[in-house]
């Protein structure tokens, strides 16, 4: 009697320290305690021993250990269905999502766009040339003589000598290979990348972007090209911006003429940007030098035309501010960011 008292205690401290985190917790202590062959099973088969009279009572005991499991048994059930069971979707579809950071276009990306956007508008098409170039089209064809200085090894990168292969310094050399294959009247915009043999600082790199303009026609005068660069430069950067033409030399185009506006960044008052002139450069233009269109077979009795070249990182400095070229190549994302949601 006494050592199924004492055996009865001992079930009840056992179930007490039952590991509740154990997989399948539930089933292992309905398997131990309340199955067939079970703890609580056997103990009640020990009633036979138990004489009549002290039967009442320990059946209570029994009774008590019963219930006791019972409990014991659906908490476990209880604890187990709250918990979340691998591979069963517990995700809440009334929490908002989380927001996914858009992309964002590259200041260059943005600049080169509008450009391109705004002589569209003017009627011109995009053309656009291979970066690695043969000596022809990036000089020869474009007037440059053999022993000018911008073929010299410092300044271009040569990736073959014989017969010459190099990264073309200017996208120039589209309008060569436009003039090839178009007869007038043509009128095409040339966005690229050209690459030249700088030392790479805050003002120089040893790869940049151009875009190039040339309009080729009958009777195209020096007028046009002034007009066309002068409503680019408007629609560019506002019209309360002023422009001047300063007389200046490229070998394919005669006459040639630098074009300037007025610094954006101190409206004309002085600043670091314009060198304290009020004025900055932003591209070389002129009237397509004849032997140029000799070149290509096209008559320059008949036809005349202008070209102009500019840097896009040039207007993308001006435009955003940006007074390190180094900015655009390094990918730091601090500096690309603030150009989110800029078109
Ligand atoms: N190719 C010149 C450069 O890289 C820019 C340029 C000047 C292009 C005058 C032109 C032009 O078409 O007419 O500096």
């Amino acid at each position: 009697m006494d050592a199924l008292i004492q055996q009865i205690a001992d079930c009840k401290a056992e179930m007490a320290q039952f590991d509740s985190q154990q997989p399948d917790a539930a089933e292992v202590f309905r398997i131990r305690y309340l199955g067939t062959k079970g703890v609580v099973k056997s103990l009640m088969g020990e009633m036979k021993q138990v004489a009549p009279d002290q039967r009442k009572e320990m059946g209570q005991r029994m009774n008590e250990l019963k219930v006791l499991a019972e409990q014991q048994w659906e908490q476990l059930k209880e604890q187990q269905q709250a918990a979340p069971v691998a591979g069963v979707d517990t995700i809440d579809r009334t929490l908002p999502g989380t927001t996914l950071t858009a992309g964002t276009r590259h200041p260059l990306s943005i600049v080169r766009n509008e450009i391109v956007s705004i002589f569209r508008r003017l009627g011109f098409a995009v053309a656009e040339g291979p970066e690695i170039e043969d000596d022809w089209h990036n000089f020869g064809a474009m007037n440059l003589p053999e022993d000018h200085p911008a073929r010299d090894m410092q300044d271009t990168f040569y990736i073959q000598q014989q017969p010459a292969w190099l990264l073309r310094t200017h996208t120039s050399s589209v309008q060569a290979r436009v003039m090839e294959q178009q007869k007038p009247p043509i009128r095409v915009i040339c966005p690229g990348r050209v690459y030249r043999n700088e030392t790479i600082s805050a003002r120089a790199h040893c790869f940049f972007h151009q875009v190039e303009g040339l309009y080729i026609d009958e009777q195209v005068s020096f007028a046009d090209l002034k007009q066309t660069l002068y409503f680019f430069v408007q629609e560019m950067f506002g019209s309360s911006v002023k422009v001047r033409f300063r007389p200046s030399y490229f070998p394919f185009t005669e006459p040639s003429a630098e074009m300037d506006i007025s610094c954006l960044i101190c409206s004309g008052k002085g600043c670091n940007i314009c060198k304290h002139s009020g004025w900055v450069e932003i591209l070389g233009s002129g009237m397509v030098h004849p032997s140029v269109l000799e070149n290509f077979s096209i008559d320059p009795n008949k036809y005349t035309g202008f070209a102009f070249g500019m840097g896009i990182e040039r207007i993308t400095q001006l435009k955003f501010q940006i007074n390190d070229l180094r900015l655009y190549s390094q990918n730091d994302i601090r500096f690309l960011q603030q150009f989110t949601g800029v078109v």
